[in-house]
C-alpha cells in the first residue's frame, strides 16, 4: 500500500482495568487485545505499523519485538498527543490509518473499505462510525443539517442532546498526513479531562475548509472498545459467537453456542460434531467426522485426526490423537501421541510432569488402555498392547507391542504361568 502508513495507539494507562498488566496485553480469546489489532493491520498490508506505547512500556516493547515499530509517548496527554509523538516516523507517508489498540474486533474487510472510501473521496479525514444501541462512553458523531460530519464530541463533554446521538466514533480513521499534523498542532486541552483529543482534529479540519467523510459500519459488535473487564468479557463472547456462526454456516455442527467456546484460530473438519460444554482453545486442529464433548477441553497444541472421539471430562493438551481413536471419559492426555484405532479407557491419566519437567508419552496403534491406567512419562506403549484396569506404568518401562501389562507397578502378564497355576 504505497504512501499509506499505519499507527496504532496503545499508550493509554487503562485506568478502568485496575490492572498491573498493560491493558492491551490482556488476553482476548487466546491472544493479547493488541495482537488482534496487529493482525487486522497486517491483513490490510501494514506489516510493521508504528505502535505508540507509554507507561510500563518495557512489557509492551518486548511483546512488539519484530512485529511493529514502537514509539514512546512520554506522558499520556491524550490521543492527539499520542499521534503527534509519531510525527517523525510517519513523515514519509501521504496518508495514515490511525487505529486504537483497545478496539480489537474490527474486521479486516471494514478497515479495507474505510481505506477505499478515504481514497475515493479524497478526504482529509475519513472516520469509521457505527450506530450503537447503548452509545454511552463513546465519542458521538455530530452531523450538520446537510448530513455531513460537523464534529466528534466525547461522552464526558457532551450536552444532554448530544448524548442522545447513537452514532459513535469507533476509533479508526484515515488522514491526509500533512493536514492531520497541521490540525493536531492546534488541538487544545479538553475541558473536563484536560487531554488533547484526536477527535477535536475533525472540527479543526472543517474550519479550514477540508473535507471530512464518515464511513458507517453495519455491525456494532465490531466496534466495542476495551475500557473495562466487562468489555473484555463481551468481546470474548462476540468472537466466540462469530466463530460458531462461521462453523455452523459451513460443514461443522456446534450444538450449543451458549456453552461452547471455540478459539477463532481453531480449525475443525467437515461433519465433526461439537457437543455442549466444550472448550476448544487456540490453534487446536480437529479432523473430519469427529465427535467432541460434551464437557471436554482441548488446549493449545492439540491435533485430533479424522473419526476420533473425545468424550466427557477429557482434557487434552500438546497431544496428537490418531484417527479412529477414542478417549471418551474422565481422561487427561498431556504431551502424548496416540496412534490409530486406540481405545483410551475411562479414567486414564498421563503423568507428564514430574515437578520439574514435562516428558512425552507415546501410545501406539490399536492399543487398549484399561480403565484407570496411569502412564508415567517418558514411556511408550507398543502397537496392540493392553494395560489392565488400574495399572501404573512407570517411566521408561516401555511396553512391547502386543504385550499385556497389569498391576502396580505394571508388569507383563505371563499367560503361560497363570494357566498352569489354575490347573
Ligand atoms: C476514544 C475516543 C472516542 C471513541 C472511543 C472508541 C478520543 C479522544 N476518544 O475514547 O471518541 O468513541 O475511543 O473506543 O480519542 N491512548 C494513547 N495515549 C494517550 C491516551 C490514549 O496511546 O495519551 C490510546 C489508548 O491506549 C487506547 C486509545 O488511545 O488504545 C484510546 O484511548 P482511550 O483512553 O481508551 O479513549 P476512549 O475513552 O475509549
Ligand atoms: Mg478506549
Amino acid at each position: 500500500m504505497s504512501g499509506f502508513g499505519c499507527v496504532i495507539l496503545a499508550a493509554g494507562k487503562g485506568t478502568r482495568f485496575y490492572s498491573d498488566i498493560p491493558k492491551v496485553l490482556h488476553d482476548l480469546h487466546g491472544k493479547p487485545i493488541l495482537q488482534h489489532v496487529l493482525d487486522t493491520a497486517s491483513a490490510c498490508g501494514f506489516a510493521r505499523p508504528v505502535v505508540i506505547i507509554g507507561g510500563r512500556a518495557g512489557e509492551i516493547e518486548r511483546f512488539l519485538e519484530g512485529k511493529a515499530r514502537p514509539v514512546v509517548q512520554e506522558r499520556q496527554l491524550g490521543t492527539a498527543d499520542a499521534v503527534k509523538s509519531a510525527k517523525k516516523e510517519l513523515s514519509r507517508f501521504d496518508d495514515i490509518a490511525v487505529l486504537y489498540g483497545d478496539v480489537p474486533l474490527v474486521k479486516k474487510e471494514t478497515l479495507r473499505s474505510l481505506i477505499k472510501c478515504h481514497k475515493a473521496t479524497a478526504s482529509s479525514c475519513t472516520v469509521l462510525t457505527v450506530d450503537m444501541d447503548d452509545p454511552s462512553g463513546y465519542g458521538r458523531i455530530i452531523r450538520g443539517i446537510s448530513g455531513g460530519v460537523r464534529a466528534i464530541v466525547e461522552d464526558r463533554e457532551a450536552a444532554a442532546e448530544e448524548k442522545r446521538v447513537r452514532e459513535i466514533n469507533v476509533g479508526l480513521y484515515c488522514f491526509d498526513r500533512k493536514d492531520l499534523f497541521e490540525a493536531i498542532s492546534r488541538v487544545r486541552r479538553s475541558r473536563v479531562k484536560k487531554e488533547f483529543y484526536l477527535t477535536d482534529v475533525i472540527a479543526i479540519l472543517l474550519e479550514d475548509g477540508r473535507k471530512v467523510s464518515a464511513f458507517k459500519a453495519d455491525d456494532p459488535d465490531e466496534s466495542i472498545g476495551m475500557n473495562s473487564r466487562a468489555d473484555l468479557a463481551k468481546a470474548y463472547s462476540i468472537l466466540n459467537r462469530r466463530k460458531i456462526k462461521e462453523l455452523n454456516g459451513g460443514s461443522v455442527t456446534v450444538l450449543d453456542a451458549a456453552t461452547t467456546f471455540i478459539s477463532p484460530d481453531a480449525k475443525i473438519g467437515k461433519d465433526t460434531v461439537i457437543y455442549p460444554f466444550t472448550v476448544i482453545e487456540k490453534d487446536v486442529v480437529i479432523g473430519r467426522r469427529c465427535a467432541i464433548g460434551p464437557f471436554c477441553r482441548l488446549r493449545p497444541g492439540t491435533t485430533i485426526d479424522d473419526d476420533a472421539e473425545i468424550g466427557n471430562f477429557v482434557e487434552v493438551v500438546r497431544s496428537k490423537i490418531g484417527s479412529k481413536s477414542k478417549a471418551k471419559h474422565l481422561t487427561y492426555l498431556g504431551d502424548t501421541i496416540v496412534g490409530k484405532g486406540t481405545n483410551v479407557g475411562c479414567g486414564t491419566i498421563t503423568a507428564n510432569y514430574d515437578g520439574k519437567k514435562k516428558s512425552r508419552i507415546v501410545i501406539g496403534d490399536k492399543v487398549f488402555v484399561g480403565s484407570g491406567t496411569i502412564l508415567v512419562a517418558p514411556v511408550k506403549v507398543g502397537n496392540g498392547a493392553v494395560t489392565g484396569a488400574g495399572s501404573v506404568v512407570l517411566k521408561n518401562k516401555n511396553i512391547p507391542a502386543k504385550a499385556v501389562v497389569v498391576g502396580v507397578p505394571a508388569r507383563i502378564l505371563d499367560k503361560s504361568k497363570k494357566t498352569k497355576g489354575k490347573k
